[in-house]
């Protein structure tokens, strides 16, 4: 598939008004993408599991203009709240996607969000938000072109796998890893010789038998700075042009995933572990040696770290961690070790988090419309 794909034929339905509901989840890399080249195209490819209760909800309103003016007309509304200050990241988006959605400029959006984890926890929202706004557009696409979504994958016109396709290609232009929200529980995002159907483009369902110890894997956020970032992803990713470990590193990444495909199929927890765990540090190694270098990890980050590293040798347990662009650190471990873990996580490093605050989150099937 190109970007050409994706330019719809011309609709053939007129829509005056109207609403759609979409919740979206947020998402965690396994194996990190961080670089990009134009147009949201990742340098290396990245595997992540799809979250299940960190999501975004958008209802997005549309009334057609009595008279087309050339502009993008919208407002957003965060907690009912009007936020102008997110205006230049929608007017952005919207100039992307334009070519890929025609009717953009022909209506007036009220775009009403919110999200289920708090505003400011540090959690970044744009892979939950960008993936709701995508799939909102694509539902009014839809009914522009009166499509029968057909729920056989492969039949008719518009089918379901066309529209995810699409949302996650539109979602991409939003925020690259918004790509990998719309559906789960595990997907893939960019080229790579292992990975069947795999595309910059947008995610795809990793395609291959996964093994039992990674049903409803578990994921606890702990919020240990839920403050802006200093340096945002990106400003990041940009200073992967030029970075003197690059090309090693999105070389590395093809490989992690080749690993990560064995681990998932075999059930190694162990291996699992040192993957994620390696890779969240290459990523915040990567920042670290940058020019100019940054640092988002905090001392608890670290306390936390040396903690589950500890407790790990003790009990012998499967827990890991791995990072975002972030200071929060994301603990990861199979279901069926619950309450040994969370009990761990309580006593031990809960103390570390902001306020005490963290997320029991696990492994989720994506994203829903509800209306
Ligand atoms: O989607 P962006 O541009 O915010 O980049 C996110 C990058 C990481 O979260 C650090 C890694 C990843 O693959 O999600």
């Amino acid at each position: 598939m190109t970007e050409k794909d994706f330019i719809p034929k011309p609709y053939t339905h007129t829509l005056e008004t109207g609403s759609v509901t979409w919740e979206s989840p947020s998402n965690i890399a396994l194996v990190k993408y961080w670089g990009k080249k134009k147009n949201q195209i990742p340098e290396n490819p990245s595997l992540s599991f799809t979250l299940n209760k960190c999501k975004t909800i958008t209802t997005l309103s549309f009334t057609k203009k009595l008279k087309e003016d050339h502009t993008f007309s919208f407002d957003i509304y965060l907690d009912g709240e009007k936020k102008a200050d997110f205006k230049p990241k929608i007017q952005t988006f919207f100039e992307r996607i334009e070519i890929y959605l025609p009717f953009l400029k022909k209506y007036v959006f009220k775009i009403e969000t919110e999200n289920t984890f708090p505003h400011s926890s540090g959690i970044a929202s744009s892979a939950s938000g960008m993936s709701a706004l995508a799939l909102c557009l694509m539902s009014i696409e839809k009914q522009l072109l009166d499509a029968d979504v057909s729920h056989k994958e492969d039949e008719g016109p518009f089918t379901q796998k066309y529209f995810n396709q699409k949302a996650s290609f539109l979602a991409r232009l939003g925020s690259g890893s918004a790509c990998r929200s719309i559906e789960g529980a595990l997907i893939a995002w960019g080229k790579t010789e292992g990975i069947e159907g795999s595309t910059d483009l947008f995610g795809i369902k990793y395609p291959y038998q996964v093994h039992e110890n990674f049903k409803n894997y578990q994921d606890t956020i702990l919020l240990v700075d839920k403050g802006e970032k200093q340096v945002s992803s990106t400003v990041g990713h940009n200073l992967m042009y030029n970075h003197p470990y690059a090309l090693n590193r999105f070389q590395q990444a093809h490989q992690n995933l080749e690993t990560l495909k064995e681990i998932l199929g075999s059930g190694d927890l162990d291996a699992f572990n040192a993957l994620v765990e390696s890779e969240a540090l290459t990523l915040h190694a990567m920042m670290m040696t940058s020019m100019p270098y940054f640092i988002l990890m905090k001392p608890n980050t670290l306390e936390i770290i040396n903690r589950i590293w500890n407790f790990r040798q003790k009990t012998g347990l499967p827990v890991s961690f791995t990072l975002d662009a972030g200071a929060n650190v994301h603990v990861l471990y199979p279901h069926n070790e619950s309450q040994k873990i969370l009990q761990f996580i309580k006593s031990e490093l809960v103390v570390y988090c902001q306020n005490g605050h963290y997320i029991c989150d696990q492994i989720g099937l994506g994203a829903n419309q509800t209306q």
